[in-house]
C-alpha cells in the first residue's frame, strides 16, 4: 500500500524515536525506566495540568525523546518558558535539536538546586515528571517530591508518571496531597499517573 509523503515522515520520526530510547535503555536501563517512548495520549493528558496563562515558567522532568515536551509546548506554552532536565547526554542532544528555544538543562534531577544553577530560585507554574521513581528508595522519592513542590505555589500540581500499581510517593509523609489522576491503559507499559501538592492555605 502506497504511503503518503507526511505519513512516512511521521513514521521515520516516531521509529526514530523508538531507536533513541532503546539504545538510551540499552545503555541505562536504571534511568529510562520504560522500553518504549509514552504514548502520545499519556503526554497529552500530563500536559493538561499546566496552565500557560499562568505567566510563569514550566518545569519538565525526565522529557527522554520529548513525547510530552512536544505536548506542553502545544499548549502554547512559549519554549523559553519550558525547561526541561534530562540526565542523558544523548537525549539532551536529541531534545536541542528538535526544540531549539526550550531550555534542556543536562543534568541530575534529584539536585535540582546544583543542575538549575542560576534558575534554582525559579517559581514554576507546575512540573511534569517522568522520572522512574521506583528505581530508588522511598525517601529519595520523598525528597524528590518536596524538592520541586519547594518551586512551585501552593495549590499548583506535579504529575508523576509510574508503571507500578500504587503511587511512588506515599501518603502521610510530608506536607503534600496524593492524588490518583489517571490509568492509561494505551502505554507500554500501562501507566498510572498520579498528581502532589501542596494544601494551599
Ligand atoms: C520513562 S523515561 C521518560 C520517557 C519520556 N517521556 C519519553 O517518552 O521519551 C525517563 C527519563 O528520565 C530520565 N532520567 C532518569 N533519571 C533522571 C535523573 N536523575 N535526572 C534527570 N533525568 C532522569 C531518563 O534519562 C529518561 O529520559
Amino acid at each position: 500500500m502506497a504511503r503518503s509523503p507526511g505519513l512516512r515522515k511521521a513514521l521515520a520520526e516516531k521509529f526514530d524515536d523508538e531507536l533513541k530510547f532503546f539504545k538510551g535503555w540499552i545503555d541505562k536501563p536504571k534511568t529510562v525506566g520504560s522500553i518504549v517512548p509514552t504514548s502520545s495520549i499519556t503526554a497529552r493528558k500530563m500536559a493538561s495540568i499546566v496552565n500557560p496563562r499562568s505567566g510563569l515558567p514550566v518545569l519538565e522532568v525526565g522529557p527522554g525523546t520529548g513525547v510530552i515536551t512536544r505536548a506542553i509546548l502545544a499548549l502554547g506554552v512559549k519554549p523559553e518558558n519550558l525547561y526541561a532536565v534530562e540526565y542523558s547526554t544523548d537525549f539532551v542532544r536529541h531534545l536541542r535539536g528538535l526544540y531549539p528555544g526550550v531550555n534542556v538543562i543536562e543534568g541530575d534531577a534529584f539536585n535540582l538546586d546544583a543542575t538549575l544553577g542560576d534558575k534554582r530560585d525559579t517559581v514554576f507554574d507546575s512540573v511534569v515528571s517522568g522520572v522512574p521513581l521506583l528505581n530508588f528508595p522511598v525517601a529519595q522519592r520523598i525528597a524528590y517530591i518536596e524538592s520541586l513542590l519547594d518551586r512551585i505555589p501552593h495549590g499548583r500540581p506535579i504529575v508523576q508518571l509510574t508503571y507500578g500499581p500504587l503511587s511512588p510517593i506515599p501518603a502521610g509523609r510530608g506536607d503534600y496531597t496524593v492524588e490518583h489522576f489517571d490509568f492509561i491503559f494505551r502505554n507500554i507499559p500501562p501507566t498510572q499517573l498520579w498528581i502532589y501538592r501542596r494544601p494551599s492555605h
